[in-house]
């Protein structure tokens, strides 16, 4: 019964987590998170600065120490050596070397990755292709802007075509345009790759653009589904006051425990 589902081939969430817990620093900052992310969505995890976004996303990648509770990833518990080249991971502080132009830079990951030399030139291409950024590709990486260097970030994440890519406020700080081309680029890889992508932000208004949310708060999960049902849900026209009005509900049960 149990295998059911997967007999009839349909696959394992991208995420799956049960009772996720994390501590750091001598604090819980994840306290018992149950939730899935399907397989081929773009889902946003939204929530305010400190609620514990990045935290998760490190646990997802398996680079968080003190996690506890089920978490797996893509079917296999977190933190699987086969896991590796099948994540893409975009850090909130894109790291990429400066003194290396842009083809350099995916070169070199391209190598770490694995990638045969013989085809290294295809895949830079491509994962320059995917950002927009071959007129640039020559340009050091010290002399982009900040935008330039997060899109650098993000081809590096796609060199491998993962099958699931965590990126974290990855159009933070970037103009309305560029923000626009973004959001269009990952459902694109997800609608004609099958990728699955996992976007943190504290934009709220980004959170019409995902098919699925997570809506966190103070080390937990408020809800999640998608942005009409939320809405629907909470009888609210914009995710910011369902939100809002979540974390009302939430207070109320606080007090109710605590009283
Ligand atoms: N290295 C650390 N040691 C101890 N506590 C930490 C550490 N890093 C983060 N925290 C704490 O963990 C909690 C969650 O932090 P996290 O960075 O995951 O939040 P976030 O939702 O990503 O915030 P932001 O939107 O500002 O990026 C915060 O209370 C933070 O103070
Ligand atoms: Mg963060």
């Amino acid at each position: 019964m149990i295998n059911k589902a997967r007999a009839g081939g349909s696959p394992p969430p991208a995420v799956r987590a049960e009772d996720l817990r994390v501590a750091r620093g001598g604090a819980e900052v994840l306290k018992g998170l149950d939730f899935a992310v399907p397989r081929g969505s773009v889902t946003g995890l939204l929530g305010p600065s400190g609620c514990g976004k990045t935290t998760l996303m490190r646990a997802i990648v398996g680079a968080q120490a003190r996690v506890t509770g089920t978490l797996e990833v893509l079917g296999l518990p977190v933190g699987s050596a086969p896991l590796r080249p099948r994540l893409g991971y975009v850090t909130q502080a894109p790291s990429v070397y400066l003194d290396l132009t842009v083809r350099q830079n995916l070169d070199y990951y391209a190598a770490v990755l694995g990638i045969p030399r013989a085809d290294r030139a295809a895949a830079v291409g491509a994962a320059l292709d995917d950002v927009d950024l071959e007129t640039h590709a020559d340009a050091l990486a010290a002399n982009l802007s900040g935008g330039q260097r997060s899109r650098v970030s993000l081809a590096v994440a796609l060199l491998g075509t993962p099958e699931l890519l965590v990126l974290d406020e990855p159009t933070v700080g970037l103009d309305p345009v560029l923000r626009r081309s973004l959001w269009d680029l990952f459902h694109r890889l997800a609608a004609e790759r099958g990728a699955t992508l996992l976007i943190s932000s504290h934009v709220m208004d980004e959170a019409d653009r995902c098919q699925r949310l997570i809506l966190m708060r103070a080390g937990r999960v408020l809800a999640e589904g998608p942005p009409g049902e939320l809405r629907e849900r909470t009888g609210t026209d914009t995710i910011e006051d369902a939100f809002l009005h979540l974390v009302a509900d939430d207070q109320r049960r606080e007090e109710v425990r605590t009283s």
